[in-house]
């Protein structure tokens, strides 16, 4: 009789010795979950994947809302094992708490530009567009979290190549007077701006 006890008995000291599954690990379990297609510390290592470290709490914020909201086209993914996903449901799936506790995180990590190739003649005439058409915007090169943007300098290049094309097919919904400075822009123009932003770091 004793001995049919004995399993239960391990089972429930078992159980206690268990970590209860409180908000933090919760939380980091979802910083993992966003890092294995953003990259360690939301520094991407894959070029449709951009790096989300070190953009503004608010930019980042913003950035969410445009996807829950789907005011923003995002690509279709599959990583192996994974039913396919994009942004936009990952990014409805979150809560309030969860989205402001991301932007927390993410926007107190080192943004680490990514090293890319570049022609130099390209990107200084990509010095020049960014000058007169986004620099008011985009500040110091667009390298700068303050101002809510997202960062450009040392982002990948085919993700920025990208959305480049939504934005300026309208599938990427932005603010009037950005996409009105994309629409003065030709196609050289844009690589031009895309080798000064592989440029900047
Ligand atoms: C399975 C891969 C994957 C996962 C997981 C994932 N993302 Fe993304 N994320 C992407 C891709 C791809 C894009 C670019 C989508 C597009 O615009 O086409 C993106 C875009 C973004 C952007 C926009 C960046 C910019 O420069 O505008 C943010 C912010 C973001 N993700 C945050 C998160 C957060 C936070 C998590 C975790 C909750 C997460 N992502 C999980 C793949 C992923
Ligand atoms: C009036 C302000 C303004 C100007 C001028 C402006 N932008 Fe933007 N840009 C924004 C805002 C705001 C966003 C975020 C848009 C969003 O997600 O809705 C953005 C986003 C972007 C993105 C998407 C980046 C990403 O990671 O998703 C690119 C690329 C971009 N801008 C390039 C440019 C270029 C190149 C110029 C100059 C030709 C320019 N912008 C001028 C305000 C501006």
């Amino acid at each position: 009789m004793f001995k049919r006890f004995v399993p239960f008995f391990l089972l429930f000291v078992g159980l206690a010795l268990l970590p209860a599954p409180g908000p933090a690990e919760d939380f980091s379990a979802l910083v993992k979950r966003c890092e294995i297609c953003h990259g360690q510390n939301g520094n991407s290592g894959l070029p449709m994947f951009p790096s989300i470290a070190g953009f503004s709490y608010e930019g980042f914020l913003y950035t969410m809302d445009e996807y829950r909201e789907n005011r923003r086209i995002a690509i279709e993914f599959q990583q192996p094992n994974e039913p396919e996903t994009v942004m936009i449901n990952i990014a409805q799936q979150l809560s309030d708490a969860d989205l402001k506790g991301l932007a927390n995180y993410f926007s107190k990590r080192k943004y680490i530009p990514r090293s890319q190739a570049f022609d130099p003649e390209l990107a200084s005439r990509g010095a020049i567009l960014h000058e007169s058409h986004c620099e008011r915007c985009h500040l110091q090169n667009g390298t700068e979290p303050a101002d809510d943007k997202p960062i450009l300098a040392g982002q990948w290049t085919p993700y920025l190549r990208l959305q480049f094309k939504n934005i300026l097919s309208g599938k990427r919904l932005v603010s009037r007077r950005m996409s009105n400075r994309l629409k003065k822009l030709n196609q050289e123009d844009i690589e031009a701006l895309l080798n000064f932003y592989a440029s900047v770091n």
